[in-house]
């Protein structure tokens, strides 16, 4: 983990409310993984005081074929102005400075004999995993096939779209306005697609999803029910992102942090097989199954 002064190489809004910062840091860049994330001080005022959490975009170094530009040295971050915090940070601009920490956090676990990827991203949720997507094609031994569902409230919610097209992966949008793509919630289209399957024998899928705790709690569901391995990004508020303040945990059904889809049902009530997870050291990427979901 490197603490840096990283130069701002651009930073430009995609969307009403949504931008793309560009970082200098090969360091950072050379050791990241999808999945991970960054701590970014937005300000060098007192106000906000705290480094903010943001997960890594796209990890550009020498190894990225699709990268065309800056081969060896950046780090891309998308982000929703939300806040202060966002509102400062999407003032920055190309050429000054900002002081970023990382990688921090685990990352995605990418299995070999993966034939379909299926991410599931709502809003600004796609961030992470554009750059697995590419490290999923980087890997390519058994994945056959990327579908990405995307949903948001709007169709300005809606981001990454030619990123994925550039991937050759299958997309299906939802919009709870019909304004783009399908009228309604992103996980409804998802259960279409399930049920529209068949599965050939020797499939094996495999789900990423990142977005609101609503739409993860549905996705874990669904993907448990059809006995899915899934992978969510969880999106919690940091305060220390050291694993010392305990302001980011979480309740797991496991101790060690399980790599595999269980199937082991869990009262909320009984506490003595609840153990607590946070999110920073321990995440933000959990399989699905492992999360006790309010
Ligand atoms: Fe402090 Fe995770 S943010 S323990």
């Amino acid at each position: 983990m490197y603490q840096i002064s990283s130069k701002i190489l651009y930073n430009k809004e995609l969307s009403p409310g949504y931008y793309k910062i560009g970082l200098d840091c090969p360091d950072i860049a050379s050791k990241a993984a999808p999945g991970q994330f960054i701590m970014i001080r937005v300000s060098n005022q007192l106000d906000p005081f705290l480094r903010r959490p943001f997960s890594i975009h796209m990890i550009h170094n020498s190894n990225a074929p699709h990268d065309e530009v800056d081969r060896n040295s950046r780090i891309d971050i998308l982000y929703k102005v939300v806040g202060k915090g966002t509102e400062i940070l999407s003032t920055a601009k190309e050429g000054g400075e900002i002081d970023i920490v990382g990688p921090m956090g685990n990352g995605f676990q990418i299995h070999e004999d993966m034939t379909t990827a299926i991410f599931i991203a709502g809003g600004v949720g796609v961030a992470p995993l554009l750059g697995l997507a590419e490290e999923i094609l980087l890997k390519k031994k058994m994945t056959r096939s990327l579908v990405l569902f995307l949903g948001g409230k709007t169709r300005t919610d809606i981001l990454c779209v030619k990123d994925f097209e550039r991937l050759g992966a299958q997309i299906h949008i939802s919009t709870e306005d019909g304004s783009l793509g399908r009228q309604g919630i992103v996980t409804d289209q998802f259960v279409d697609y399930l049920e529209s399957q068949d599965n050939a024998p020797g499939s094996f899928s495999h789900c990423f999803a990142c977005g609101p705790e609503a739409m993860l709690k549905e996705v874990a569901k669904i993907t448990q029910k059809k006995e899915m391995p899934c992978q969510v990004s969880l999106e919690t508020m940091m305060a220390c992102g050291l694993g010392a303040c305990l302001g980011c945990v979480v309740r797991s059904k496991s101790q060690t942090g399980s790599k595999e889809p269980g199937n082991d049902i869990i009262s909320h009530k009984d506490e003595s097989m609840i153990h607590h997870k946070k999110v920073c050291k321990d995440g933000p990427v959990f399989n699905s199954t492992e999360i006790i979901w309010e």
